[in-house]
């Protein structure tokens, strides 16, 4: 044991916001030390404890310290944690094989990111039109795709990409769930159109199903790949394994991460027919990538997610949670709309937010303030019926709080 756990619960939080403060460069800006976890709950080092609905930002699907996902990764460190793709391991392949099956994959490539699987679907669409010279990237104002410079360059947020021009060429941008404006950027270099089927950091706004499917039948209009950012609301959270099952669209390929692992950092990219051949023998790699560890811990993931039958139960708590949402819409003026899908839900706002955010966590409830003006809840995917309860109380008070003292 590492001897700062020794320290009181009170001196070793102090103790950590010092370090961070004075050794982390300085692009998060956190409030609150955890130091335990258990299904939706979190612990502070002094005992205080949250109601856990960010979930690592929809990363942690089991919820905290799972015990199938804690004896899976016990046994898998004791036994071979890593190779490197200089050899075969004997994970990889039957998650692959696990993903493949129950999706449009026909093969994938495994990394480490939500950014690293993104930056691998452009360069899979860039490969991909090499031949013909077609490059670009049509991708969504309010999306977010990553941090990397190609993947920040394909979000469609200033903020994001202020400060580190010249950024790569080869991206347009189109207004999300309007086809015209998708067909005027159209380009004879345009390879591929990449969105999010839910813009989760951009506000939590789902796709309109009408233009999804437009835009799938403009794709294949015009021989363009469409790629299907699934870092967030994949591997269950919209209650579909994957959310373009729910659109009747067969994309070519989707990028996974976040609640893959469960919490253990794991990204794929899953290519249909048409880009399962495109990456050839040393044409991209990454020295994790489906190392024993990630893709033990992943397959628990999704063992659980079909055992438990947690589909059903995302289902089921989302409309729970939207129920309650709806009512706190009608009862609250400043609350003017509930959008998500599943167990991705969103309090549109008709101010900045973070102050209702922090009147939340006061009230014991961790949510998260997203595109400045939405309140986003990402419960993990087993969360129970009393907790979405709970949490729609916590949050009917934190609005009364705020409109008794709107300052
Ligand atoms: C839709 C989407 N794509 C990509 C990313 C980037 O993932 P990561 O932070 O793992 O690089 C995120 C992260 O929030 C995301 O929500």
């Amino acid at each position: 044991m590492a001897k700062e756990t020794k320290l009181s619960g009170e001196m070793l939080a102090d103790k950590v916001k010092l370090l961070h403060q004075q050794y982390h460069t300085p692009n998060y800006a956190p409030e609150h030390v955890f130091v335990k976890g258990k299904g939706s709950w979190l612990w502070e080092a002094d005992g205080t404890k949250y109601l856990d609905f960010v979930s690592g930002i929809a990363v942690t699907a089991l919820g905290h310290s799972h015990p199938a996902i804690t004896k899976a990764i016990s046994k898998q460190a004791g036994t071979l944690m890593h190779v490197s793709n200089l050899y075969h391991n004997d994970q990889a392949p039957f998650l692959a094989e696990m993903l493949c099956k129950r999706s449009i994959a026909e093969k994938l490539y495994f990394c480490n990111s939500g950014a690293e699987a993104n930056e691998g679907l452009i360069k899979l669409a860039r490969k991909w039109g090499s031949e013909s010279g077609r490059y670009r990237v049509i991708t969504f104002r309010s999306s977010f795709h990553g941090r990397t410079l190609a993947t920040l360059t394909a979000t469609g947020q200033d903020k994001v990409q202020k400060g580190f021009a010249p950024l790569p060429d080869g991206f347009d941008y189109a207004e999300y769930n309007d086809i015209e404006s998708v067909k005027a950027q159209l380009k004879p270099q345009t390879a591929a159109v990449m969105l999010e089927l839910v813009q989760a950091e951009g506000g939590v706004r789902p796709a309109d199903k009408a233009f999804i499917q437009q835009l799938n039948q403009f794709c294949q209009e015009n021989k363009l790949l469409l790629l299907v950012d699934e870092i967030q609301t994949g591997v269950g959270r919209t209650g579909s394994l994957f959310a373009y099952e729910q659109f009747g669209i067969e994309p070519d390929a989707i990028s996974l991460a976040k609640g893959l692992g469960g919490g253990f950092p794991i990204g794929a990219v899953l290519c249909g027919a048409r880009l399962s051949e495109t990456f050839s023998a040393g044409s991209h790699g990454t020295t994790f990538g489906g190392q024993p560890l990630a893709c033990c811990t992943a397959r628990t993931v999704l063992e659980q997610i079909e055992h438990r039958n947690l589909l059903e139960n995302v289902t089921q708590r989302g409309e729970q949670l939207r129920a309650g949402l709806e009512k706190i819409v009608n009862k609250y003026a400043f609350v003017t709309e509930v959008r998500g899908m599943g167990l991705i839900q969103g309090l549109q706002i008709d101010r900045p937010a973070k102050k209702l955010e922090t009147l939340i966590t006061r009230r014991g409830l961790l949510t998260v303030c997203t595109a400045g003006d939405v309140i986003r809840l990402l419960p993990p995917l087993n969360v129970k019926a009393g907790e979405i309860k709970l949490a729609l109380k916590t949050i009917d008070k934190a609005c009364t709080d705020w409109q008794a003292d709107p300052s």
